[in-house]
């Protein structure tokens, strides 16, 4: 065999590499681009990096609850002027009206030439916050309360019900969570994760994540809070960890007084799938408009349980009336808000009035 052929392939190789950097940099893979939010802001940009990472980088946050996966949806962004076709993979997260007003998802749509892009105000206004953990706590077997103490900067302004993301130390994953705190309660913010089996940021979460660790979260995101003008009453619906934001969303109600009417249906397994159940009664006790529904699926004979059984859903279908004049708050996972949605639009609530974050 010739001594030098393993040298010529790797020479050849080398050409190879150098021509494709060459070309990418002639078709302006590498070149200046310029992106402009909201017809003014101006970021120049270089490299062809998705939209997501680009804005990133220049620290505007678009949320991305899956990390750029392309499962979320909640990355979204509107493109003015030349809108490129919708992806496979955007396809399961756009309605047609969406497509045709030139939404995408950032993660999926790269910065390959100038871009006119429109973004929500309160988006330029999520940043990151370096925080140390300074509460660790078994809520079950399975949910943890996480509270992160804010270092820089030291206080926050969120909405009871939005939420904020983590970046998983060393491995590139984002992941969102909800805001469980008193959002009075600037210098902090408390989170309830549920453990996913094989989860990535979930496992760290719940295996190794300690009081005293530092870690940094961005935001904060959503449009599911509390909508404070309004004096309907309010259906709250939540699953596992979907008790987070609502637990946020009590706190502004009771500092309001609990003036609206409130029935909060809690959906869980067993005896063991509830938490701060004691909370939630003496919420009742202080104010006649609370009302706490929990309500187990399958109760073990040892749980002895004395209160609803069955589905959420029966549940809800058992307990409310009529609707129409209602405002619902739903959050846990997507096929229970799916299916509480249809029950609430049997009982005639307005489409309007109806709104979750479907924790996927
Ligand atoms: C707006 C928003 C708010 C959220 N708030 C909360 C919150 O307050 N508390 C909370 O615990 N979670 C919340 N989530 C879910 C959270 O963002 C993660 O998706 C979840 O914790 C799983 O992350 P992971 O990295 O551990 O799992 P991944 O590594 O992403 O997933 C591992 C595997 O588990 C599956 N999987 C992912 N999520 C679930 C799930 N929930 N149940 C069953 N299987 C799953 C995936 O399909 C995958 O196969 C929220 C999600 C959104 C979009
Ligand atoms: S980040 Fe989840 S779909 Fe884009």
């Amino acid at each position: 065999m010739n001594l030098f052929l393993p040298l010529i392939i790797f020479g050849i190789l080398i050409l190879i590499t150098g021509l494709l950097i060459l070309l990418d940099y002639v078709l302006g893979g590498s070149s200046q681009k310029t992106i402009t939010i909201n017809g003014d802001t101006q970021i120049v940009v270089y490299g062809d990096d998705t939209v997501l990472s680009t804005l990133a980088q220049n620290k505007v946050f678009i949320p991305s609850a899956c990390g750029g996966k392309a499962t979320c949806g909640t990355c979204k962004f509107r493109l003015v002027g030349d809108v490129p076709g919708v992806k496979p993979t955007e396809q399961p997260f756009l309605s047609p009206k969406e497509v045709e007003d030139g939404v995408r998802l950032s993660c999926q749509q790269k910065v390959t030439e100038n871009m006119q892009i429109a973004l929500p105000s309160q988006l330029l206004s999520a940043r990151d916050f370096e925080t140390v953990v300074e509460v660790v706590e078994d809520l079950t077997y399975d949910i943890k309360l996480i509270r992160f103490k804010l270092i820089e900067p030291s206080t926050v302004d969120f909405k009871p019900g939005q939420f904020m993301q983590i970046k998983v130390p060393g491995i590139d994953v984002v992941r969102a969570y909800s805001l469980a705190s008193n959002p009075s309660e600037k210098s902090y913010v408390e989170m309830m994760i549920r453990y996913v089996p094989n989860g990535q940021a979930t496992t760290f979460v719940h295996k190794a994540l300690e009081v005293g660790d530092k870690i940094t979260l961005t935001g904060p995101f959503g449009d599911f809070f509390l909508q404070e003008n309004s004096d309907k009453p309010i259906i709250c619906i939540a699953g596992g960890s979907g008790k987070a934001p609502i637990r946020s969303i009590l706190f502004r109600l009771k500092e309001l007084g609990m003036n609206r009417k409130v029935k909060y249906f809690f959906g869980a397994r067993a005896v063991r799938d509830l938490y701060y159940t004691e909370e939630f009664n003496q919420l009742s006790k202080e104010f006649p408009n609370f009302e706490y529904i929990p309500a187990l699926s399958e109760p073990l004979e040892e749980d002895h349980w004395k209160g609803a059984t069955g589905l959420i859903t029966d549940v809800l279908d058992r307990m409310v009336g009529d609707l129409s004049n209602h405002e619902a708050y739903l959050c846990g996972s997507p096929g229970m808000i799916n299916a509480c949605i249809n029950v609430l639009n049997k009982h005639d609530i307005k489409q309007e009035n109806v709104y979750y974050d479907k924790f996927s």
